[in-house]
């Protein structure tokens, strides 16, 4: 990769849309605001384009992205849609959901985007700039979360801008996101499944099909050789400090992530100290999550230290990503 490009950040208007949509069709990298994170843009079709983006994030290539259209019309060209997936679709597009589903027989988008997989993930994100952007192009983008493979989902243009500078063409500032986590993935096999937790929480799907979703096996899609989930093997989002979830008190130096109206035993002796909802609000913890934790990794403490947080609605998903922040960098894979 020519680290070292020139990467241009334009605030988000006019003419900011018609450069991101001109850069796409050039085969060019564009990160841009959806309301779950931002997303690293290329055009779906382009392999050239995918091979430089998963050499941007230093992605591995097995791990397929998520591609990105403007409407439910422009998804039936890329995947096939049984009445589940309709449902989901008609019930929760434009929004923070993403489905898995077979890919069409002349589905454009190339094949190193789905890593090789008969399935593709297809999303309608809501974001205003995201909607102008896929708009303006006219054609499937994928869109993985703009940052480093290993680091944490940027919510602001200046996270994008920290981990992806010199490495991408262009970056859309929309001002921090709404939802502030990725979002949920369901698959459409014969009995839906909740490949990842996110910005729209699980009880509203379940709710909208009438039953539960299933949840994703451990070793899940081992024993075919195609994985499930590629991209939800355990180490992910991960800031350098180490993280240690469920404190009810902390020792001296530890950084404190706080949730609620609460306190821990020794706060006096933190390093620092952010809350993620004071009110404990799950959506405004969601919001807050991965800046929180780049900032507190910023600070250098010698542990971050995360009090609980409930496990429902948003919460689903604000635990899934702090639990794979624990468990660190050292194993292995993410996105
Ligand atoms: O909110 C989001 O979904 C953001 C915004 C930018 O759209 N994107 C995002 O992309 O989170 P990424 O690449 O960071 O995560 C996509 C996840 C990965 O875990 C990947 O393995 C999974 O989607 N995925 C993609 N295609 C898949 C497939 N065919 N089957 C199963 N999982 C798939
Ligand atoms: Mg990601």
């Amino acid at each position: 990769m020519d680290v070292g490009l020139n990467t241009q950040i334009l605030p988000a208007n006019d003419a900011a849309v018609a450069s991101a949509a001109q850069c796409l069709k050039q085969g060019g990298l564009v990160a841009f605001p959806t309301e779950t994170v931002y997303g690293l843009g290329a055009d779906a079709t382009n392999a050239g384009a995918i091979a430089r983006l998963y050499e941007a994030k230093g992605r591995p290539l097995f791990n397929p992205l998520i591609a990105t259209v403007g409407d439910i019309a422009a998804a039936i060209t890329i995947a096939r849609f049984d009445a589940t997936a309709t449902r989901l679709a008609e019930t929760f597009w434009p929004g923070p959901l993403t489905l898995v589903l077979p890919k069409t027989d002349d589905c454009p988008v190339a094949d190193l985007a789905t890593a090789g997989l008969d399935t593709i993930a297809v999303r309608v994100p809501a974001h205003p700039v995201a909607r102008a952007i896929l708009r303006a192009f006219s054609g499937p983008v994928v869109a993985p979360s703009a940052n480093l493979s290993g680091h944490v989902s940027p919510t602001t243009a200046a996270h994008v801008q920290s981990d992806l500078s010199g490495r991408i063409d262009l970056i859309i500032d929309g001002g921090a996101v709404m939802v502030g986590v990725e979002s949920t993935i369901v698959g459409c096999f014969d009995t839906p499944m909740l490949l990842r937790p996110g910005g729209l929480p699980r009880e509203e799907i379940e709710r909208a099909l009438g039953r539960p979703l299933a949840r994703l096996p451990e070793e899940a899609g081992t024993e075919t050789g195609q994985p499930l989930a590629p991209g939800m093997l355990a180490s992910h989002y991960a800031p350098r400090t180490p993280v240690r979830l469920n404190a009810r008190r902390i020792d001296a130096g530890e950084a404190l992530l706080a949730f609620g109206p609460g306190t821990v035993g020794g706060v006096e002796a933190a390093s620092a100290v952010m809350n993620l909802s004071a009110r404990g609000d799950l959506a405004e913890a969601a919001a807050n999550l991965f800046g929180y934790l780049r900032a507190l990794d910023a600070r250098g403490a010698r542990t971050i230290a995360v009090m609980p947080v409930p496990p429902l609605g948003l919460g689903e998903a604000i635990n899934d990503r702090l639990r794979r922040a624990a468990v660190g960098r050292e194993s292995g894979e993410s996105s």
